[in-house]
């Protein structure tokens, strides 16, 4: 492991991920790549490719132009942007993901992490504690695009001995980049909408209980599970990785105790049906016990940095 590519580098995760890979393995080391250019001006030090992950041509040049050995495939459409565009969803999910695997396979590469997500359960998974190995159904296609790229994973490692690593990643919330597209979406505009108007209307129901996790556990996670040991990891690219679960009224309350009079009120929409056959809460043993995965951040403490975060980015 020691040239990165990462694919969606400008994306919610990519962005804080890129950067957490420039100070720990040197940004000269890090290649930046996105479909968007807007905001390449976040990483001025490292190299940035215009690159979208559907186009095989252009992904083998930077590959080879830049001695890639490890790529992190992070271009996806999420949830709920998804359902509006299913083909699209499946094009950029599985035909994107297949482009690095073959690349990849093609040129030896030392490994390829791309996420899998709690969207891959549906309506026959088990609520709480969702088990890893289980019934997967999923209500959406971005769901089925990410059971497909698990099983794509252990397919080429099983054929191909590709090294293929992924995490089932909860809602993330974070504070840098903007989420665009999911149903978790919810519990980062909430912060966003209390400082600013003090009440938010929430499209998902008051008793949509999701697993959620904050973006400093989810950078660990992932370089946690990117740098383990190869001989340790039973499962290739469906870990399970929980943090934290809350409704939105759960949230509502904690906000409460920093801003008294925010106000939630609900209007659901398609959303909710998604959200309603996601776990509560997974079953995270596996990561915990190959890679040594365990949360730092608590709800508390992560509406506490949130909301301190959002105020510093709002005009006085
Ligand atoms: N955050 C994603 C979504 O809501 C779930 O992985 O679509």
């Amino acid at each position: 492991m020691k040239r990165i590519l990462v694919i969606g580098a400008l994306g919610q995760i990519g962005s804080e991920l890129t950067a957490a890979f420039n100070r720990r393995y040197g940004t000269a080391n890090v290649v930046a790549a996105d479909v968007n250019e807007d905001t390449r001006r976040l990483f001025p030090d490292n190299v940035f490719e215009r690159l979208d992950v559907t186009d095989a041509e252009t992904l083998e040049h930077i590959v080879l132009r830049h001695h890639i050995d490890t790529i992190v495939n992070l271009a996806a459409m999420l949830s709920a942007t998804g359902e509006k565009n299913p083909d699209r969803a499946w094009h950029i999910n599985i035909n994107g993901l297949l482009n690095v695997i073959r690349l990849a396979i093609k040129h030896r590469l030392d490994r390829v992490m791309t996420p899998s997500s709690i969207a891959v359960f549906g309506p026959q998974s088990v609520l709480y504690d969702t088990p890893q190995e289980t019934v997967l159904t999923p209500n959406t296609m971005y769901g089925v695009t990410k059971v497909v790229g698990e099983l794509l994973g252990d397919y080429y490692f099983k054929k191909a001995g590709l090294d293929f690593r992924g995490i089932r990643y909860p809602g993330i919330i974070s504070n840098r980049t903007m989420p665009g597209g999911g149903t978790t979406d919810y519990a980062v505009e909430i912060f966003y909408a209390a400082v600013r108007d003090k009440h938010y209307t929430c499209f998902l129901s008051n008793e949509s209980c999701l697993p959620m996790m904050y973006m400093p556990d989810c950078i660990r996670a992932t370089i946690a599970l990117l740098e383990a040991d190869r001989s340790r990891l039973r499962h290739r690219g469906n870990y399970n990785v929980g943090a934290m679960s809350f409704t939105p009224e759960i949230l509502t309350r904690e906000i409460q105790k920093h801003i008294p009079d925010f106000t939630i009120d609900y209007q659901p929409d398609f959303r909710r049906e998604i959200a309603r056959y996601w776990p509560a809460s997974v079953d995270d043993s596996a990561a915990r016990s190959d890679w040594g995965w365990q949360p730092e951040w608590t709800l508390e403490t992560m509406v506490e940095d949130m909301l301190r975060a959002v105020r510093a980015k709002m005009p006085a």
